[in-house]
């Protein structure tokens, strides 16, 4: 087993730290030497964590977690990161209503108060461009923890992670994703991201819940083999990976539609008898019924090992923001 240390951890990864002080707020500001460097890093994380739970790199830094949205995986895994990494952190997570933002304080006086006791902040807002907008107004990074309907990129990030992790590569495999495609934004920055590889794409949703026409032309300019169809069962066998999605009830304003398309799929075990032996199941979580707990025990069935990869993709990010990677 490696054993790092402070001086050693950020030696001989690919290319050089450019995370320093940056927000991260979406993909878009990844390219693929970023994302071989973040992927090394959280590959480092992940032995250290192995090998003796972690690492003081960010002793006496700080990270405010500021949640206006209901969250587990992505509040605890920045939280279990900060610590890991040697670090405290601001809870704003149990709900905003505990915090003066109950009073009426807008997103920029409250991220211009957090700045003054933290060196980070982590965001989750209903608001599509609302961690770009705490990003102008706070003078530490920002890093979008999810903003509505609009990105989710620290999820797209443990998602491509997991791919690598479970797959060996990620050039010439065959994504299908599968679910709410029209709102879930984990779907919406993954495929973004995919965008830096050579892959094929398979789109499976409810008419109503289609990818948005303006990433499908992107998908499509870029010359990617895509495919939208409503049928799981015509993508179920040339899948190297399924990426499972909630129906995001929270964002529909006519409940009577969420009605009609909330079971529209289920992924079971007699679905993945057609499947391929080596390929995975994944899912950003929570699920409602999307996959049926008998899966759970299929060695395909991969959302919580993805669960673990978002706290070695968390570390990696807080370590490269706040630590300028030079050995
Ligand atoms: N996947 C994800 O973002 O989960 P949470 O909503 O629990 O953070």
């Amino acid at each position: 087993t490696l054993v790092f240390d402070e001086a050693t951890i950020f030696n001989n990864l690919p290319g050089k730290n450019a995370f320093y002080q940056q927000d991260i707020l979406a993909v878009s500001q990844f390219n693929r030497q970023k994302l071989d460097y973040l992927f090394a890093l959280a590959e480092r994380m992940r032995q250290v964590v192995e090998a003796r739970g972690g690492i003081d790199l960010l002793k006496h830094r700080v990270l405010a977690a500021l949640f206006y949205e209901p969250s587990t995986r992505t509040s605890s895994s920045f939280i279990a990161a900060m610590e890991r990494l040697g670090g405290s952190v601001i809870p704003i997570t149990q709900g905003v209503q505990f915090s003066s933002v109950s009073k009426g304080e807008s997103l920029p006086d409250t991220v211009r108060t957090l700045e003054q006791y933290a060196d980070v902040i982590v965001l989750r807002h209903p608001e599509k461009g609302s961690a770009a907008t705490a990003a102008h107004y706070a003078s530490v990074p920002v890093i979008n923890a999810g903003d509505g309907p609009g990105e989710h990129p620290t999820q797209a990030l443990l998602d491509l992670f997991t791919i690598l992790e479970e797959m060996g590569t990620i050039d010439g495999l065959t994504i299908a994703m599968v679910g709410d495609l029209r709102y879930g934004r984990t779907v919406h920055s993954l495929t973004e991201l995919l965008l830096e590889y050579n892959v094929k794409l398979r789109f499976v949703s409810p008419e109503i819940l289609r990818m948005p026409l303006d990433l499908m032309n992107k998908v499509r300019d870029a010359g990617y083999d895509v495919r939208e169809t409503y049928d799981v069962h015509e993508v179920i066998g040339e899948a190297d990976v399924l990426y499972v999605t909630r129906v995001q009830k929270e964002r529909f304003t006519d409940l009577a539609q969420y009605e009609q398309v909330k079971d529209y799929y289920t992924i079971t075990p007699e679905l993945l008898a057609h499947a391929k032996e080596r390929m995975v199941v994944m899912h950003p979580l929570p699920r409602v019924g999307e996959i049926s707990y008998e899966v759970d025990k299929d060695p395909r069935a991969a959302y919580f090992r993805q669960v673990r990869n978002g706290l070695y993709i968390r570390m990696a990010l807080l370590a490269a923001v706040l630590c300028r990677g030079e050995a």
